[in-house]
């Protein structure tokens, strides 16, 4: 029997990514299966602040929180994913109309679904798999809230460009009318140190995480990137408050993508992440003429920051 493999196109993305100088492959395909559970042990990594700052965050303030929602509103959260952090909102929020989870994964929604389905019986939960980066029909809800509460936490916005930020916050905007709110979950800038050691942590996780990018890309189109052939490194760009991950040749080779042919130097840098910082201030910018800042909530060494932004 002939075993078949089968690869999806080569997309047109990657290969215009990989025919930039610096080479560039999309963040999008970090999260395969391996890359999610990797993900999931960054979050729990002692250098890796982020999730557990957040989490606290969320936790402290839950009362004032909760205040942000009326009864009966709809609770929207784009990239949901196992909808972790939500719980703490499902558990607070007393008269909570309804929830649309968010993700680009079917699969991890489905599941992520059915238990919460037990978990919180009798509320209504609409999911959608969907790209959020585009513009997206919500799910008709019964009897439609009055008030919608967009949820995006884990600071995945730091994860866009600038103009892909601003175009996102432009498509959240356009969900939602005035009366309506919008929690923002962002990681804050501060000192070098903390923020080189959360991505280039002592266990190598997000190394792991980092070469992973290239299997993903073997399994999805069939390439021949040889993992052993790269390093990972994380390094802060304090012009623009980014973290930037990169992956580094350590040979000269070429790697071939369906019908072509890419020739890498040694030591040539492949970029697979952006992770912005931002100051308050920043986020005020970037949202300007489409949301003000309601409320800031931060932790007692200002790591990270829930904002709850109301549309103008
Ligand atoms: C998903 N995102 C917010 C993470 C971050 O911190 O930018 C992805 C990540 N990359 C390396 N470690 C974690």
């Amino acid at each position: 029997m002939i075993n078949e493999i089968v690869v999806d196109k080569v997309s047109k993305e990657l290969l215009d990514g990989l025919n930039k100088t610096p080479k560039r492959i999309s963040s999008k395909y970090f999260y395969d299966k391996r890359g999610s559970e990797l993900f999931d042990k960054i979050c729990e990594l002692d250098e890796y602040y982020l999730t557990r700052t957040e989490w606290s965050i969320l936790s402290e303030n839950i009362s004032s929180i909760t205040e942000c929602f009326r009864d009966n509103s709809l609770l929207v959260e784009f990239g949901s994913g196992s909808s972790t952090k939500t719980r703490l909102l499902l558990e607070n929020i007393k008269q909570l109309g309804g929830y649309v989870p968010i993700d680009i994964s079917e699969q991890h929604l489905d599941e992520t679904v059915i238990k919460l389905n037990q978990e919180f019986s009798g509320l209504e939960i609409r999911p959608l798999a969907a790209d959020y980066t585009k513009p997206l029909q919500l799910p008709e809800i019964h009897g439609e809230a009055e008030q919608r509460v967009i949820f995006f936490p884990g600071s995945t916005l730091g994860n866009f460009t600038k103009s892909e930020s601003r175009n996102f916050l432009k498509i959240i905007r356009s969900e939602i009318k005035k009366g309506d709110g919008f929690i923002l979950g962002i990681d804050l800038v501060k000192d070098t140190k903390v923020l080189l050691d959360a991505y280039n942590d002592s266990m190598n996780v997000t190394a792991e995480f980092n070469l992973n990018i290239l299997q993903s890309i073997n399994d999805q189109f069939g390439s021949d990137f040889v993992l052993e052939n790269f390093e990972h490194k994380a390094v802060y760009n304090e012009i623009e408050n980014r973290i930037e991950m990169y992956l580094i040749s350590l040979v000269d080779q070429n790697v071939s993508i369906g019908e072509d042919l890419f020739y890498i130097q040694k030591n040539e840098k492949l970029l697979t992440e952006y992770s912005h910082k931002y100051t308050i201030e920043a986020i005020e910018k970037l949202c300007e003429n489409l949301f003000t800042i309601s409320k800031v909530w931060t932790d007692p060494k200002n790591y990270f920051a829930e904002l709850y932004l109301l549309p103008v």
